[in-house]
């Protein structure tokens, strides 16, 4: 069983589904509520671990009250947290989530007062036995630290870069595998996916997914391939990138070629918005 360890976040999101995105100073009741883990790292965690990887989170996880939902649910999904550091302060980073019926939309407003995972934390870790390390782009100056290391120790490794983050860029050539968001390359105000990965990004494919325009990937030898979205009824699209992520390094781990690769992804990505939460 290949075993994976994620560099990143969890938290806790506290989900209000709306029947459509209410305009500000309005106020609206919700259709239903739900208190669940998140967080990008440990979401692709969660996924991987149900398509049959052995799943590790390096992350922080405060000790407090809310912490215990995400042991609980890393627990039910068999994700090792040995590798967890427990800072004795802290607050467990929180998400407010509008998720609108009508569009299919989630609106986050997140709060966050932790320290970041560290690369004095992930030098501790005995790193070797697994079979990839996937990274989560938030913190580009310990995050170089910890890419070298597992690149010396010829661990494969993939880089999540879904927000803009000062150093960011300086990261690109390091890891075998980019998975980028539409966010991001939105930002860099590129609005194609075809023009953005036109020119070569890193040393290893890289992955841009889309939305409902389905997802894009470059080969190292430049070749761009496509994959549609399925059309779905979108129920929650809350956490469809980092399942879009978990197929892409499934898809990697199995030897798959890159188109199918991709399509995998986009079909496992899809299959969540369809229905509510993370369980595939
Ligand atoms: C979804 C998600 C949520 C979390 C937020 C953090 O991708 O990981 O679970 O609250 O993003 O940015």
């Amino acid at each position: 069983m290949p075993r994976v360890l994620a560099v990143g976040i969890a938290t806790l999101d506290i989900v209000n589904r709306v029947s459509s995105y209410p305009p500000e100073d309005a106020e609206v009741r919700a259709l239903s509520q739900r208190r669940s883990r998140g967080g990008n790292a440990t979401n692709t965690l969660v996924i991987l671990s149900q398509l049959g990887h052995s799943a590790a989170w390096a992350g922080v996880l405060p000790v407090e009250a809310d912490s215990d939902l995400v042991l609980a649910d890393l627990a039910f999904h068999d994700v090792d947290v040995s590798a967890v550091v427990r800072p004795p302060e802290g607050k467990l980073p929180t998400s407010y989530i509008t998720l609108s019926a009508d569009s299919g939309s989630r609106t986050i407003v997140h709060y966050r007062d932790l320290p970041e995972y560290g690369f004095a934390d992930f030098d501790e870790l005995e790193l070797e036995g697994f079979d990839w390390i996937h990274f989560e782009g938030r913190n580009p100056g310990e995050l170089n630290m910890m890419l070298e290391k597992s690149r010396r120790l010829g661990i494969p490794c993939s880089l999540e870069v879904e927000k803009s983050r000062q150093g960011m860029e300086a990261l690109f050539a390091l890891p075998d595998v980019l998975l980028f968001s539409r966010a991001w390359v939105l930002e860099q105000g590129i609005d194609s996916p075809e023009r953005f990965l036109r020119e070569g990004i890193g040393k290893g494919p890289s992955f841009l997914a889309w939305g409902a325009g389905g997802a894009w990937c470059r080969s190292v030898g430049g070749d761009i391939f496509h994959a549609s979205a399925p059309a779905v009824e979108v129920v929650d699209s809350l956490g469809a990138g980092d399942v879009f992520n978990a197929g892409v390094i499934d898809g990697l781990l199995r030897g798959l070629p890159l188109g199918d690769v991709l399509a995998g992804a986009v079909k496992l990505a899809s299959a969540k918005c369809a229905r509510e939460g993370l369980v595939i």
